[in-house]
C-alpha cells in the first residue's frame, strides 16, 4: 500500500477504536452490504480498514462508524456480520492438543483393475475448541476427509454423495458440491467443474486415471461461489498416488510418511466457525489447525520424517521455518518428487500447494521440543499463535532405521521437468487484476464464463505441445495463489529470476505476489475445458476463474456436464 493509504488505515484504525456496535448474536448477514468491523485486535482492524479503503471508501469519510458508545466492553464483534467471536480466553494453548492423522479411507469393493469408494457428505459436529462444539461439513464423517491411498496405472472410482443439509445451517447458503481432485489430469466431467452441481439427495460418481507421477493430491469442494464456505467447513481430504519410483527410493515410508493439511479458523462465540459474508478480500483465523487439531503437539523418534505439507487455508499463506533455525530438505512439490531434494532453512507455501519436506530429528537431543513456526504476515492477518503451527517432541523411542535417506536424484524425469522451453509453441500471458470491484484474469471472470453458456475459453492449447505462460500481478496490496487444472509446470522464472529453491519441482499452483511476475512451462496432456483460478478461495468465488481449452487430435473431448449428478433414489443398491 502507498503511503497516502497507509495514512487512510492508521486514521480509521483510531476511529474504530471508538466505533463500537453492539453485538447481536444472530443469523447471518447477506452477502455484500455492511460496514465490517472487528474490534480488540489491531491486525483485524487493519484488515477491515484495508477492506473499507479497498472497496468502500466513501464510509470512511461520513464518519458513519464514529457515532457508536465507547462504553461497551471491548469485545470481538464483525458488525457487519453482527457475530460475536469466541474469546482468546476459551482458545486452546498451543502444543496442548495431541497430533493425529486423518483415517485412511477403505474401498468398498476391488476388482481386477479398479478401486472402489463412497464417501458421504454430512454435517458434524467436532470438538475442536475444547468445551465448545462446532458445526463442520464432513467428508466420509471426518475433518480432514479420509486419506485416499492410490497406486499409478490403478484407477479408482469415488461415489461423493450429497447427504448435507439443504441449506447450511450457520451460512444460509444451498449446500452445492462440486469435488475436485486437486492435482490430478482428470477428464472434465470428473474435474469438479465449479458449475457441475451435486446438490442435497444427489450422488455423483468420480472417475480417476492416476496415470500421473506419484504426488500428494487433495480433494475438497469446487462449488461455485461456495467453495470458500464449503472448504472451510470441511470439505477437503487427502489422497496420495504412489508409485514404484516412490516407494523403491530410500526416502521415509510408512509410519515415518505423515501429512499435515493446516489450515486456520475464526470461531464465533457459540463455538461454530465464523465466516465473513461481507469480505472478498480473504479470510485468516486466529486459530492454527494441523488434520483438524489445533496447534497439535508430536512425538518423534530421532530419525528423518517426511511430511506431506498441504496449505489448505481460504487465503492464508505461510513462510515455515524450525524454530531450531536448522535446515530440512524440500523432496517434493505439488507434482510429486522434485528432480533433486533442496536444503532450506525457511520457505514458502500458499493456499493449494503441497510440499514434501524432510526433518532429520536425529539432530535434536531427546527430550528437546522443535516447533514448527510461520514468519509470514504483511498481507495476511496475524493473531497472537499464528506464528506457530505445531511442535515435536523428539524422544528416545526406539524406531525403525530403514528408509532413512534422501538420495542426490529424486525423479529427474517428470513431463513437467524435462520440458524445455525451447520446445515451447506459443507464449501467452495473463494479468490478475482487481477491476470494478472484481477480481479477475486477463479481465474475465467466471460469470462471465457462465454468460456464454461456457463457451468463452482464454486459450486453446494442443495436445501434446508445450507453452509459456507469464502471469502478473500488478497490484500492490494482494497475493494471488494461480493454480491451472490439468496441467503441471514448471516454473521458469520469478521477476527475472531463477525460481526459488523449494519452486524446482513440478507444480500446479505457484505464489504470486504484489507487483510480481512468474513465467511458467507447461506441458499439456488431455482435451476439454479446465479451469484456471486463484487458490485464495475467496478471491475465487468473487470470481477470479477463467477457464482453457486443451484441443487434441487423438484424444476424445468431453463436456465438463458430461456426467450429471444423480438422485440417491436411483442410486443402485449394489454400491458402484
Ligand atoms: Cu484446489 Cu481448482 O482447485
Ligand atoms: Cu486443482
Ligand atoms: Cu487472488
Amino acid at each position: 500500500m502507498g503511503e497516502q493509504s497507509r495514512q487512510v488505515l492508521t486514521n480509521c484504525r483510531e476511529l474504530f477504536k471508538i466505533a463500537m456496535t453492539k453485538v447481536s448474536p444472530m443469523g447471518p448477514a447477506p452477502r455484500a452490504q455492511g460496514t465490517g468491523i472487528m474490534e480488540r485486535s489491531g491486525s483485524l482492524t487493519d484488515r477491515r480498514a484495508r477492506s473499507l479503503h479497498f472497496t468502500r471508501r466513501g464510509l470512511l469519510k461520513t464518519g458513519v462508524l464514529a457515532g457508536a458508545a465507547a462504553a461497551l466492553p471491548i469485545t470481538w464483534v464483525v458488525s457487519a456480520d453482527q457475530v460475536a467471536l469466541l474469546p482468546d480466553s476459551k482458545l486452546p494453548r498451543p502444543f496442548t492438543t495431541p497430533f493425529g492423522k486423518p483415517a485412511p479411507a477403505v474401498p468398498v469393493r476391488s476388482d481386477a483393475t479398479t478401486d472402489y469408494y463412497r464417501i458421504e457428505m454430512t454435517a458434524v459436529q467436532a470438538e475442536i475448541i475444547p468445551g465448545f462444539k462446532t458445526l463442520l461439513y464432513a467428508y466420509g464423517g471426518q475433518v480432514p476427509g479420509p486419506t485416499i491411498t492410490a497406486t499409478r496405472g490403478r484407477p479408482a472410482v469415488v461415489r461423493f454423495v450429497n447427504n448435507l443439509p439443504p441449506k447450511h445451517p450457520v451460512l444460509g447458503y444451498v449446500s452445492s458440491t462440486s469435488v475436485h481432485l486437486h492435482g490430478s489430469a482428470s477428464l472434465p466431467q470428473y474435474d469438479g467443474y465449479a458449475s457441475d452441481l451435486t446438490f442435497p439427495t444427489f450422488y455423483k460418481d468420480y472417475h480417476y486415471p492416476n496415470r500421473q507421477d506419484g504426488r500428494t493430491l487433495w480433494y475438497h469442494d469446487h462449488a461455485h461461489e461456495h467453495t470458500a464456505e464449503n472448504v472451510y467447513s470441511g470439505l477437503a481430504g487427502l489422497y496420495l498416488l504412489r508409485d514404484t519410483l516412490e516407494s523403491t527410493l530410500p526416502i521415509p515410508q510408512g509410519d515415518y510418511d505423515v501429512p499435515l493439511v493446516i489450515s486456520d479458523a475464526l470461531f464465533r462465540a457459540d463455538g461454530n466457525l465464523f465466516f465473513s459474508l461481507n469480505d472478498d478480500n480473504g479470510q485468516w483465523g486466529n486459530v492454527i489447525l494441523v488434520n483438524g487439531r489445533p496447534w497439535p503437539v508430536m512425538k518423534v523418534a530421532r530419525r528423518k520424517y517426511r511430511f506431506r505439507v498441504l496449505a489448505a487455508t481460504i487465503s492464508r499463506s505461510f513462510q515455515f521455518s524450525l524454530s531450531s533455525g536448522r535446515s530440512f530438505q524440500v523432496i517434493g512439490t505439488d507434482g510429486g518428487l522434485m528432480p533433486a531434494p533442496q536444503t532450506v532453512t525457511a520457505y514458502r507455501q500458499v493456499g493449494g500447494e503441497r510440499y514434501e519436506i524432510v526433518i532429520d530429528f536425529a539432530e535434536y537431543r531427546p527430550g528437546e521440543r522443535v516447533v514448527l513456526k510461520n514468519s509470514l504476515g504483511g498481507i495476511n492477518e496475524t493473531f497472537a499463535d499464528t506464528d506457530k503451527i505445531m511442535a515435536f517432541d523428539v524422544t528416545d523411542d526406539a524406531f525403525d532405521p530403514s528408509n532413512n535417506s534422501v538420495p542426490a536424484v529424486l525423479n529427474p524425469n517428470s513431463d513437467a521437468m524435462t520440458a524445455q522451453e525451447s520446445q515451447a509453441v506459443a507464449h501467452r500471458s495473463m494479468e490478475l487484476r482487481r477491476q470494478h470491484g472484481h477480481w479477475t484474469m486477463n479481465g474475465h471472470t467466471w460469470h462471465q464464463i457462465v454468460a456464454t453458456d461456457y463457451q468463452f475459453v482464454e486459450w486453446q492449447p494442443r495436445d501434446g505441445t508445450v507453452e509459456t505462460w507469464t502471469v502478473k500481478n500488478s497490484s500492490g496490496g494482494w497475493f494471488h495463489p494461480f493454480h491451472t487444472h490439468l496441467s503441471d509446470f514448471r516454473v521458469l522464472s520469478r521477476n527475472g529470476q531463477p525460481p526459488r529453491a523449494w519452486e524446482r519441482g513440478p507444480k500446479d499452483v505457484f505464489y504470486l505476489g504484489e507487483n510480481e511476475e512468474v513465467k511458467i512451462l507447461l506441458h499439456f496432456d488431455g482435451a476439454g475445458k479446465y479451469m484456471m483460478h486463484c487458490h485464495n478461495t475467496i478471491h475465487e468465488d468473487h470470481d477470479m476463474m477463467t477457464q482453457y481449452e486443451v484441443i487434441s487430435d487423438h484424444q476424445a473431448e468431453f463436456s465438463p456436464f458430461d456426467a450429471p449428478a444423480k438422485p440417491q433414489t436411483s442410486e443402485p443398491g449394489d454400491p458402484l
